[in-house]
């Protein structure tokens, strides 16, 4: 799929710093007291610290949300959601859950989950919000429900990585609790991505118009690891100004595939047993359909 415009007249990053400057809304990211006091404030470069911004015109995103409504044990259930973003989903949860914690390792996203919690008026008692690694934390209580929607655990690119997320998500899961994690379906295995990623190096992933300005997210192909089945792709997000496609912000990300048995293979040898396993959120069967949705407990 080619979006229109693509490729036209474009410009490279770095040469467009004033544009930038320009263009972005003005609206300062809110500022966290709880992040800047934390401890964990220490942590890594944030690689979405530009790309956040679009994080939320995404057209492409599965419509998940009832899906993990309907997920939830009981209305008084405690939810742990793991990469939680800009609180996509965390934030219509908090409405039907008893309580909803999220955390994330991009103090970007979470500026912006953060500025739609205070907006909404969700007091403490209901969500919360915490900067911190889903592969180690220790959040000193359990939760009936973890999750981590739009494919979170593919970004594990390391053993170590996949490891620490099962071992927390263990020491997080309250008696009869469950935990649900998502990939996308390879379709036509690894090999099947393999060949695509050879035929072409770049797509556009969507197009859009927000409040008049054209917006859109190319997808360039920069290697692969085909040992251990990992995409490195980079994110490109664009805005159209003065008759021409800008870049405005790159974001590079591991993609680690899973075939649907390795997927709960993976989930098995960590000492899980697997309860329900879906391809969709269209009532789509495991490995059937775009992506891979396995629930399990300990
Ligand atoms: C694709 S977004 C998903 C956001 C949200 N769950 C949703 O469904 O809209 C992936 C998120 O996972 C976070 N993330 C990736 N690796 C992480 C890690 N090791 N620790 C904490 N957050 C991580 C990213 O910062 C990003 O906000």
């Amino acid at each position: 799929m080619r979006c229109p415009g693509h490729g036209q007249d474009r410009r490279v990053p770095g040469s467009i710093s004033s544009v930038r400057r320009a263009l972005h809304t003005g609206r300062a990211p809110v500022r966290c007291s709880w992040l800047e006091a934390s401890g964990e404030a220490q942590m890594d470069e944030d690689i979405r610290a530009e790309a956040a911004q679009y994080y939320d015109v995404n057209p492409t995103i599965p419509d998940d949300i009832a899906f993990y409504q309907a997920c939830l044990p009981s209305s008084d259930a405690a939810v742990l959601e793991l990469g939680c973003g800009t609180g996509r989903v965390l934030l219509p949860l908090a409405a039907w859950c008893g309580f909803i914690h999220g955390i994330d390792r991009s103090q970007a996203m979470l500026a912006r989950c953060l500025q739609k919690v205070q907006a909404a008026a969700i007091p403490s008692t209901k969500a919360r919000v915490e900067l911190g690694d889903i592969t180690d934390f220790a959040l000193g209580r359990a939760f009936d429900l973890i999750i981590a929607p739009y494919r979170v655990f593919q970004l594990l690119e390391t053993e170590a990585q996949v490891d620490g997320l099962f071992q927390c998500v263990r020491a997080h899961l309250a008696p009869g609790g469950t935990c649900i994690l998502n990939v996308f379906h390879p379709q036509g295995g690894f090999e099947g991505v393999q060949q695509a990623w050879e035929r072409a190096t770049e797509l556009c992933r969507w197009e859009v118009t927000v409040d008049g300005v054209r917006l859109r997210c190319d997808e360039r192909w920069l290697r692969l690891d085909p040992e251990r089945h990992i995409l490195y792709p980079e994110l490109v997000y664009c805005r159209y100004v003065d008759d021409a496609w800008v870049e405005d912000a790159v974001l590079q990300i591991p993609r680690r595939c899973y075939a649907p048995d390795a997927f709960e293979q993976v989930i098995r040898e960590h000492g899980f047993r697997i309860a329900q396993r879906w391809g969709g959120y269209a009532g789509e069967r495991y490995g059937e359909g775009p992506e891979l949705v396995v629930q399990f407990s300990v």
